[in-house]
């Protein structure tokens, strides 16, 4: 038999736990009983098997889960007979039936012949139901992998056996356990283009078992099949006599169900992460949401995890009404008997199994942006109600997918897995992914272009400076500002190199001195012989070097000058960083507009030059990158205008907004 593991480890610990609700404490009378009851055997009736498919673009994955469709009956008269004017048109099978249109939903996916976003497919047979994550294969879509995994109890990695075990089918398996998925169902399909050849099939389980020893994985069940003929599917292969091990479909059936089940989440501490507040009048304040895990009920202490405010719960109103009680699954809103500060992104728990409420924190996290993280970028982290602005401050590890060897690394690309340390700008609550997945998960997002970058899984929760409070001096800003007779401000001065930043600026500090304002002038090359020697051009050292500097620039408004800083600065995301840092009217982002060529022509340092000779990388402009700003105040042509002119536009604008 090959259904299973030789190096499976305690398969009770994950053993399916009771369906009974007896435990639940459910109150005996009242009318929240029938709703309660109602609610939780509707959520128990259902043995339901969720899995999800991963598997390369050509290893046959839509046509498996269309086998799986077509022969449990699940696809109606009308849509196979769509599919069969379709298969004409689009199919791979000639005259007959393409199974992989029956799942390849989307038009597009159809016209490039891949599949690009998770589908859910629910079928059932007399023994299950069972709901398909349909993700995609392609080597960029591991995002919706992610998306597909998070909530399986299985995962049907699939290999076309005469490629074997790719990068991908590694990746897939390390991300799929990662993810808390324990069990794997190998479909080694296409075995009737290998002639249904037992030592094919012999080997690839071999070497997966190999690898799957380092993954924390409870079974790997491997299936020798082909999707096309439906062998081992459905019905078992006649062929392939030599395999006695259930079919994918028996298999399916009979599987222990391990991923998260309700009983399971009612039994782990209470979460509710608040999504919103509900006033409807002066009198009602409810903070609503679906609970994440656990249960409440009426009188139950409650902690506002982000205040750490208690109170006691006063009542709880589900969709049909009043409630005594309400359990992981339920959307409730939650009236307390103290009027304590909560707001959306709170998250209401039981005093004594407090989640976590810090401001910093080390994950795994699974990069899935084409362009590669950077460490000290600021991205918007959402939490499962909460959102704030985060920064992965620590690369721990990159790990190779294949060797699942710990690398150093300084970035991670397009579907690399590191573990990191990641710093956030105020606490949020939280748990550790492994104790829920629900609160324990995040995913990072480009604050511009709002992709999501990044899916994230807790480990535990840092504690830094713990010691270390903000002092608020009694001389301040306001005060050191006054003695200076001026408005503090940060004139961030950005283009290209040779564009004229710091000839303006020089010019400018020149003509507010003779003014008698108190000025600094921060240069990109000056603080480089210094605070920043030891930082570099990759795009990594050019954030670095923009974060320190900007807050020295904090520390001088704070001191009360004008700051001027010339700084290519050619990331916005780094520029906005250095924009939230301040009050609002204190950042003034002058563009120095000037061509590239114009720039090129001037080349003071004669570094355009070297750059164009390959002798000097990453220079930008030529191949490293320069965004400009969209929304500067101040735009200077410095390519027609002479420097003198351009400063006294600063000075308009100074004066203008005093
Ligand atoms: S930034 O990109 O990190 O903001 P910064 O303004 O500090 O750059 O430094 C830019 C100056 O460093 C340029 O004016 C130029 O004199 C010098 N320099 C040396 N190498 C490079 C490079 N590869 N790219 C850009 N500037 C460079």
């Amino acid at each position: 038999m090959r259904t299973s593991h030789p190096a499976t480890t305690d398969a009770a610990k994950i053993a399916r736990q009771s369906t009974a609700t007896q435990n639940t404490g459910v109150p005996q009378n009242g009318t929240a009983e029938i709703d309660i009851e109602a609610f939780l055997k509707a959520q128990d009736a259902k043995d339901q098997l969720r899995f999800i498919t991963c598997g390369s673009v050509d290893d046959g994955k839509s046509t498996l889960l269309g086998r799986l469709l077509y022969d449990s009956k699940t696809v109606f008269e009308d849509q196979l007979s769509a599919t069969a004017t379709e298969s004409k048109k689009y199919g791979t099978q000639g005259e007959k039936v393409d199974l992989a249109l029956l799942v390849d939903g989307l038009q597009a996916e159809r016209e490039q012949g891949i599949t690009i976003d998770v589908a859910y497919r629910y079928f059932e047979t007399d023994k299950r139901k069972f709901i398909a994550a349909d993700t995609p294969g392609h080597e960029q879509y591991t995002r919706n992998m992610a998306t597909g995994a998070s909530t399986a109890d299985l995962a049907v990695i699939l290999i076309d056996a005469r490629r074997g075990i790719l990068t991908q089918t590694r990746r897939h398996s390390y991300i799929v356990s990662l993810l808390g998925i324990r069990q794997v169902v190998l479909a080694v399909n296409k075995m009737d283009l290998v002639d249904y050849d037992q030592s094919t099939f012999d080997a690839i389980f071999e070497e997966y078992v190999a690898f799957a020893e380092e993954l924390n994985l409870a079974a790997v069940h491997a299936i020798p099949l082909s999707a096309l003929t439906g062998e081992n599917v459905f019905t078992p292969s006649e062929t392939m006599a030599w395999y006695d091990g259930p079919t994918l479909m028996a298999t399916l059936e009979d599987i222990e169900l391990t991923g998260e089940r309700a009983e399971q989440a009612r039994e782990r501490p209470f979460r509710l992460p608040v999504q919103w507040v509900n006033r409807p009048n002066q009198d009602f304040r409810g903070f609503s949401g679906t609970v994440a895990s656990g249960s409440v009920s009426v009188g139950d202490p409650i902690l506002a995890s982000l205040s750490g405010k208690t109170s006691q719960v006063k009542g709880i109103v589900g969709p049909a009404g009043e409630l005594e009680r309400a359990v992981a699954g339920q959307a409730v809103t939650i009236s307390l008997r103290d009027e304590i500060d909560i707001s959306r992104g709170d998250l209401l728990a039981h005093p004594k199994s407090a989640p976590d409420t810090v401001d910093q924190f080390a994950a795994h996290i699974i990069w899935m942006d084409s362009d590669s993280m950077l460490p000290e970028r600021t991205y918007v982290a959402r939490f499962a109600s909460d959102q704030t602005i985060a920064r992965v401050t620590d690369l721990t590890h990159l790990i190779d997918v294949n060797t699942l060897d710990h690398l150093a690394a300084k970035t991670l690309g397009l579907n690399d897995v590191g573990y990191c340390k990641i710093a956030l700008d105020r606490p949020v609550a939280f748990d550790a992914y492994k104790d829920n997945r629900q609160t324990g998960a995040f995913i990072l997002i480009d604050k511009f272009t709002n992709a999501t970058v990044a899916a994230g899984m807790i480990d535990f929760p840092l504690r830094r400076a713990s010691n270390i409070e903000w002092h608020d001096m009694k001389v301040d800003k306001v005060a050191r500002a006054a003695a200076n007779a001026q408005k503090p401000c940060v004139l961030w001065f950005t283009g290209l190199s040779g564009s004229g930043k710091s000839t303006v600026a020089d010019r400018l500090e020149q003509k507010l001195h003779a003014m008698g304002r108190r000025t600094y002038l921060l240069d990109g090359d000056n603080v480089r012989h210094g605070l920043n020697k030891d930082l570099g051009f990759t795009d990594q050292d050019r954030v670095e070097n923009i974060r320190r500097v900007a807050e020295v620039a904090k520390l001088m408004v704070d001191a009360g000058l004008i700051v001027l800083a010339s700084f290519i600065s050619p990331f916005r995301s780094e520029r906005q960083m250095a924009r939230a840092l301040m009050d609002e009217s204190e950042f003034v982002e002058v563009y120095v507009d000037t061509p590239l060529e114009i720039c090129e022509a001037r080349d003071p340092k004669g570094l355009y030059k070297k750059a164009r000779a390959g002798e000097l990388k990453n220079f930008t402009g030529i191949d490293s990158d320069y965004e400009a700003p969209v929304n500067a105040e101040i735009v200077l042509n410095s390519g027609e205008v002479d420097p003198d002119t351009l400063a006294d536009q600063i000075i308009a604008y100074l004066d203008s907004h005093a």
